[in-house]
């Protein structure tokens, strides 16, 4: 059941596109899924060379970095205290006030789409390709969220009452994508943010944030902060004053942070293991396609990438789906996101302890089909590799490396397969390509993940139609899906009235 394609014609001028955008201005246009830059068309390739000769060297968001970090325990308290007095007048505007406001910052993402792309590459190794979903993506948690906000005060006989103030601290690897949705529903439901960019994203997080305040969020409303050590970290984390903290990172931070504060009320997207499962009734050569975007787009950085492949009973032995797959791998072109030719960028940074573990050592009875190289002196440039003969239980079957490489499975059955998936810890997405309908239902009614993808790849969920989030060891709180409509309501609670959830 592919997705449909949502690309279109974006920097050509499309009547009906302007139209339905200029729509929401007049409260006239419902939610739609706003299009990615199409490629094929001359016109939007000429406009992305022009964005990738500036990429390299973008000083783009160094100011706003600059004037935003607080460096004394004095200044972030301020900072608290501010958001929660601001919370009031927000909220008194009223949703309808609100939506028009996050309406007109979808739109200014749209219109500073350039801007945000060469950021995203300059500051993050995002290629053009990533970085455009990217954005439209962000763009469509403003719509979703401004027309979903005003629901909330339409609910006969309860009254919503949004949180007072809601931290977000966003990742480095959908810098743009992911605060924005948390900070959009918190925004829309009438909470203040004070929102916290990691530090290797940080100017695309305040451009990001500048295209809110110019959209009308004020400045106390939304805060943009940085903290000048990691202490002032802690202190953020844990103020009692923070009603409601979203993280989007590693397992082991939530843990970290719910250890600053006992009742912390955290909703976080962790960690994932994620796997595509290709059966043998699979149309092999958009398996072959779809798993090396999954494993290889943002040279793997991605919470929902696919480090694993399960293959199933005769595709293990499929010499078809070997060629194909090793061919696109070994085809992918490395290099910085400002070469027009690159497909997989550079790794955010040089590789920690456990991702140089992933890129250089085997497991027992592992081989490399193709192994990984560091390309340059930088350390941040690997080729992707691909390791054949995981074994069910081994580290690399279990742990999440956050880069380049994928590993290779095989299990006799489909019910085989599903275990081997669902033994990791984590549950966050996870894949199948069959044709078969008796084997969907039977992947489906068993496969443990938060987000699960039938015959696409199983990275870049799309607002209002695949809410994402995760399960197990991938999801700390209740109603983590961003894209969906209880990660808004739980950016408050009901008085008056039974939980709407
Ligand atoms: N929402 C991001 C994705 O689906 C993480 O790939």
């Amino acid at each position: 059941i592919p997705v449909p394609h949502r690309v279109q014609n974006r920097q050509v001028q499309d009547p009906a596109l302007t139209e339905r955008v200029a729509g929401f201005a007049d409260g006239s246009t419902n939610f739609f899924n706003t299009p990615d830059t199409d490629p094929d068309l001359e016109q939007n390739r000429a406009w992305g060379r022009e964005i990738l000769s500036k990429m390299e060297h973008s000083p783009l968001g160094k100011e706003l970095v600059k004037n935003n970090t607080l460096n004394s325990a004095g200044e972030l308290d301020e900072s608290i205290a501010m958001g929660v007095d601001a919370s009031a007048s927000w909220q008194a505007l009223g949703s309808a006030k609100r939506a028009e406001i996050l309406h007109r910052a979808g739109l200014l993402f749209e219109e500073r789409r350039a801007t945000l792309l060469e950021v995203l590459g300059s500051e993050c190794g995002k290629t053009i390709d990533q970085g455009d979903v990217e954005i439209s993506e962000a763009i469509d948690f403003a719509h979703y969220y401004a027309e979903l906000g005003r629901e909330l005060d339409a609910v006969d006989g309860a009254k919503f009452v949004p949180s007072k103030l809601t931290v977000v601290t966003p990742p480095w690897n959908f810098p743009m994508a992911i605060p924005a949705g948390s900070t959009l529903s918190a925004l829309a439901a009438g909470s203040s943010v004070i929102i916290k960019p990691a530090s290797q994203a940080a100017r695309v997080g305040s451009v990001m944030v500048q295209c809110l305040w110019d959209a009308g969020v004020p400045e106390d409303v939304l805060q943009l902060v940085f903290v000048g050590d990691r202490s002032l970290g802690q202190q953020l984390v844990s103020d009692e004053r923070v009603d409601r903290l979203i993280l989007t990172g590693g397992y082991e931070t939530a843990e970290l942070f719910r250890s600053f504060r006992k009742d912390l009320p955290l909703l976080a997207e962790t960690s994932g293991k994620n796997a595509t499962i290709v059966s043998p009734h699979a149309d092999l050569d958009l398996a072959a396609r779809d798993v090396v975007q999954s494993a290889f787009g943002h040279a793997g950085q991605k919470c929902s990438a696919s480090s694993l492949v399960v293959l199933v009973g005769s595709v293990a032995e499929s010499r078809r789906f070997h060629s194909q797959l090793i061919d696109a791998v070994k085809s992918l072109k490395v290099g910085y996101p400002w070469n027009p030719e690159s497909q997989m960028g550079p790794l955010i940074g040089q590789p920690g302890e456990k991702l140089k573990r992933g890129l250089t050592t085997l497991g027992a009875g592992e081989t490399w089909a193709i192994e990984p190289q560091q390309l340059d002196d930088s350390g941040k440039l690997y080729s992707p590799g691909v390791r054949y003969g995981v074994q069910r239980g081994s580290e690399y079957h279990k742990t999440e490396y956050f880069g380049p490489i994928l590993g290779v499975m095989t299990a006799k059955t489909l019910e085989e397969a599903v275990e081997i998936v669902n033994e990791v810890d984590y549950g966050l997405t996870s894949g199948l390509h069959s044709l078969d309908k008796d084997e969907l239902s039977y992947w489906m009614e068993n496969i443990q993940a938060g987000n699960i993808y039938v015959n696409r790849g199983i990275t870049g969920a799309i607002v209002q139609r695949q809410p994402f989030g995760g399960w197990k060891k991938s999801a700390i709180g209740a109603g983590t899906k961003a894209g969906g409509p209880n990660y808004l309501i739980g950016m408050g609670s009901w008085e008056d009235a039974p939980a709407k959830q």
